[in-house]
């Protein structure tokens, strides 16, 4: 996004959210935005309510107050499958691919709201175009694939929909560092060309800022700090909660962080 262009539009909106588990409040007055063709980061600790966000978003959860605007649409009472068809979908924490099924069959899945059936076979190559492995695997059963290749077919099958906006749950989550770059390289590319508007939430803060254009850091349910990635990566509180850099460490720390901006 260049600085003189202007801000481009809000496609998520979240207001004053409140989600329970039963009796146990997980998500305590939250309030944010997303702009199109952002990556926006949600940063925070186990426990902080980073997946009961991204559920309650998708619907597998209802609010109990506040409300979820997508392009302006409240969807806070819809149905799961009613909020992919607004175009947001869910890449779950742990993936919950099917285990059972081929890559091809799981791909195809991820196009079960899909009207125009015709062009299934176009995306089927897109998604094989940014993951090559996929394409080797595809009639090998989901649940024999390594935990990188779980990983890409979870985004792959969710990108089937179409989505304006993906919501991505801990994607690095028992990665290599190396494999945990070349998915994030994906996400970005994926939001560069394929116009994908992203909400990640990542315990990784380190990868998710270096990805990210804007961040939101949570602790017990709540948004404590919001800023552009790179105003959060230099902050000392995220440095050293959430980067586990020391001050005499900053100033490598800033050189890090303009060479991570180089793959973006
Ligand atoms: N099914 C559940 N039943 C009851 N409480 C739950 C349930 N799932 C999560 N919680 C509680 O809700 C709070 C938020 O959990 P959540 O899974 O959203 O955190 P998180 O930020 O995603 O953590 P992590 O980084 O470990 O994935 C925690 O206190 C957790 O114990
Ligand atoms: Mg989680």
């Amino acid at each position: 996004m260049s600085i003189d262009s202007k801000e481009p539009k809000v496609v998520l909106q979240i207001d004053n959210l409140e989600s329970y588990y039963g009796p146990i409040q997980a998500i305590r007055g939250v309030s944010l935005k997303v702009h199109e063709g952002q990556i926006v980061t949600v940063l925070g600790a186990n426990g902080a309510g980073k997946t009961t966000l991204l559920k309650t978003i998708s619907g597998v959860m209802d609010p109990e107050k506040g409300t979820i605007k997508m392009d302006g649409t409240d969807i806070q009472s819809l149905e799961p499958d009613a909020i992919v068809r607004q175009g947001i979908v869910h890449v779950p924490e742990g993936r919950e691919i099917f285990p059972l099924m081929t890559v091809a069959e799981n791909i195809a899945m991820g196009a079960y709201t899909r009207k125009d059936r015709s062009k299934i076979g176009e995306d089927e190559e897109m998604v094989y175009s940014y993951f090559p492995i996929l394409k080797d695997r595809r009639a090998q059963r989901a649940g024999t694939l390594s935990g990188g290749q779980q990983q890409m077919l979870a985004i792959g099958r969710g990108l089937m929909s179409h989505p304006k906006l993906m919501l991505l749950d801990e994607p690095s989550l028992g990665l290599s560092p190396l494999l945990t770059q070349e998915i994030f390289e994906i996400i970005v590319r994926l939001n560069k060309e394929q116009k994908v508007t992203m909400m990640l939430v990542e315990q990784n803060a380190k990868v998710a800022l270096g990805a990210a254009d804007y961040g939101y850091v949570m602790e017990l349910g709540r948004i404590v700090m919001n800023d552009s990635a790179e105003v959060l990566a230099a902050s000392k509180d995220i440095q050293e909660f959430y980067l586990g850099v020391s001050q005499d460490e900053n100033q490598r720390g800033q050189r890090r962080w303009k060479q991570r901006k180089t793959w973006r």
